[in-house]
């Protein structure tokens, strides 16, 4: 038989020197960690090694500046005005910014270069000093236009705390208050951007197509508002909007004493970039899903016949006699869209909740929006 323990007390002395041994290699790893740390820390505080530690420092700055998901303070909802020069409703807007909590929004003004909101150009102070500085020259309809968006897109990324982007017009008018409207966008996930497929216009021009395919061209509305990831898609895109200059641009307008020219004319691609900027991007980044799509500022287009015998579209104007009671409570009252081009039907809804489609509205006249104070909506 074999005995597989030993007995004990045979073994009783090397235990008590083998544990002896373990406590003094434990002491001098100790004693190892704590001057590798002192000589760390002289290393890092010696003046010597200055340089050094100034690389730690530009690491550190090398992380991208702006952190988005810390920020102090609210959430805010950046409204970003693109006008030609003044704002003629901001006596309106300054009704609508004074009922809100000014931690809650942020004003930027895409105008003219040079022009400057002060005293002596608005009546309002919740407009003063908020232009831009690198604003361009925009000419309406033209790839200067989106530049123009997308300025104040990058303007408005400076500020983490800004988690939706809502453009606006000259000729914009809000339909609700300030928190109705805050609330309404942010318990949406996702972004409003009117958009559709764009079949029969022949405003794709082929010559995209490398870059951008047929199936992913799509036309809205240039109103949109905007998630904190959409925006920075938009405001930091360099593989479409080059394409969008080189390739969507407006057609000279017809001129019947040029006679025949004409049909050669009528014959090149008539683009608006900014119908078609925006949608057609985020389609071609896959974002489709992250959309609610549709507008959340109201036009009227009527159908007119111009000089050329060619029916065109244009935005309705409300003036004094227009904007009664009884045609704001109309256009609150729109729950759908219906898109033909797709015989799609969307249902207004914001976080899955069914609710007015329209916010805001354009375009207004002055006395249009004079009455609308009146209504106090
Ligand atoms: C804002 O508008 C909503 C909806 O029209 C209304 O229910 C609410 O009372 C208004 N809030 C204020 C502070 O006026
Ligand atoms: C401001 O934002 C806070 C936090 O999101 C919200 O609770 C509050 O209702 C907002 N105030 C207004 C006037 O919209």
């Amino acid at each position: 038989m074999v005995k597989r323990v030993p007995p004990t007390s045979s073994l009783s002395k090397p235990k008590n020197l083998l544990a002896l041994w373990k406590l003094v290699i434990l002491l001098g790893i100790v004693i190892l960690v704590i001057t590798l740390a002192r000589i760390q820390l002289y290393y890092d505080t010696s003046p010597q090694f200055s340089s050094s530690s100034s690389g730690r420092v530009y690491r550190r700055s090398q992380l991208p500046v702006i952190d988005d998901e810390r920020f102090e303070g609210n959430p805010r909802i950046a409204y970003m005005f693109l006008v030609r020069r003044d704002l003629p409703l901001d006596f309106l807007w300054q009704s609508f910014f004074e009922n809100a909590d000014a931690a809650n929004y942020s004003i930027y003004i895409h105008s003219e270069p040079g022009f400057t909101f002060d005293e002596t150009t608005t009546r309002s102070s919740f407009f003063y000093n908020r232009q831009l500085s690198n604003s361009i020259k925009v000419d309406w309809g033209e790839s200067t236009m989106i530049e123009a968006e997308r300025l104040l897109l990058q303007s408005a990324l400076e500020n983490p705390a800004n988690r939706r982007f809502i453009l606006l017009s000259d000729s914009c008018v809000p339909l609700y208050n300030f928190t109705y409207i805050y609330n309404y966008l942010m318990s949406s996930s996702k972004s409003f951007v009117d958009s559709f497929l764009d079949m029969k216009e022949g405003r794709y021009n082929p010559r995209m197509s490398s870059v951008i395919p047929m199936r992913k061209w799509r036309k809205g509305s240039q109103w949109t508002a905007l998630i904190r990831s959409h925006a920075k898609v938009v405001a930091y895109d360099d593989v479409i909007f080059p394409v969008f200059k080189k390739f969507c641009k407006r057609r000279p307008p017809l001129d019947p004493s040029k006679g025949k020219q004409n049909i050669r004319l009528q014959k090149q691609h008539n683009c608006i970039p900014d119908e078609h900027y925006v949608q057609t991007l985020l389609a071609m980044n896959d974002l489709e899903g992250e959309l609610e799509r549709r507008t959340i500022t109201y036009t009227l287009w009527i159908q007119s016949a111009t000089n050329m015998e060619t029916q065109s579209w244009h935005p309705v104007t409300y003036n004094y006699a227009t904007s009664t009671p009884q045609q704001i409570k109309t256009i609150k009252d729109i729950d759908h869209v219906y898109y033909e081009t797709e015989h799609r039907t969307e249902w207004c809804r914001s976080n899955a909740i069914l609710v007015p489609c329209f916010l805001f509205a354009r375009k207004f006249s002055r006395d249009g929006a004079m009455r609308l104070l009146g209504l106090s909506v």
